[in-house]
């Protein structure tokens, strides 16, 4: 069975996906961590993310430490957000998404086209979403929990940034597919998310 989990920055559909392959024993892959990886290795190189050349050339995972921390800072989500408008990139990072999703038994993957372009035959399809008030809170809280200073109102603005970026590009642009199953996580805790999102993976399969 593949699981296809998709939504906006802080939407919880990380903390979703995680808990989908935990409770199904299935492997787990995050796709937004790949674009964080060219974004870094672009950083580190000063390479410009306003070039799609330069991009293409930082899908080089031979370098890349996927536990290093420095992926879920906010820089290298920008600069993944950005780097994920150029089609070349994006046709760069498909075929590992696809292997994936591909190997025997199934797996869990979360992102922004997993459902409409990695794995439209997904069997169980989830739009996890908040709104952005709400997810700007989180990622408020989160940041503050690393010791990290903020703003709320400048993380509400970034947000409504990557979700415009996101939404609007031309190359698999963020939206649900049309057998995606919705999930409003603005007004559940963790643990009601979780529950609601087993429950429609059930219905997906019945
Ligand atoms: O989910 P995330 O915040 O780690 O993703 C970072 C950026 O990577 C996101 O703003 C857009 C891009 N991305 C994408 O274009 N397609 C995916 N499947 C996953 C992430």
């Amino acid at each position: 069975m593949i699981i296809a989990v998709d939504g906006p920055a802080a939407s919880g559909k990380g903390t979703i996906a995680r808990a989908l392959a935990a409770h199904y024993r299935l492997p787990h892959m995050d796709t937004g961590l790949l674009y964080r990886a060219v974004a870094l290795n672009l950083l580190r190189w000063g390479g410009d993310p306003e070039s799609e050349f330069q991009a293409l050339r930082a899908c080089d995972f031979s370098q890349i430490d996927f536990a290093d921390p420095e992926l879920k800072s906010e820089t290298a989500g920008g600069i993944a957000s950005r780097i994920s408008v150029y089609p070349a990139v994006r046709a760069a990072l498909a075929q590992r998404q696809r292997d994936f999703a591909g190997q025997a038994g199934g797996a869990v993957l979360d992102g922004r086209d997993i459902g409409t372009v990695i794995a439209p035959h997904a069997e169980a399809k989830l739009f996890v979403t908040a709104r952005p008030e709400v997810r700007a809170r989180r990622r408020f809280d989160e940041l503050r929990q690393r010791g990290v200073t903020t703003h709320y109102e400048d993380v509400l603005i970034d947000i409504r940034a990557r979700d415009d970026r996101d939404s609007h590009r031309a190359a698999a642009p963020l939206r649900r597919a049309e057998d995606a199953h919705l999930l409003d996580t603005s007004d559940l805790d963790r643990e009601a998310a979780i529950a609601a999102a087993i429950a429609l993976v059930e219905r997906a399969r019945a």
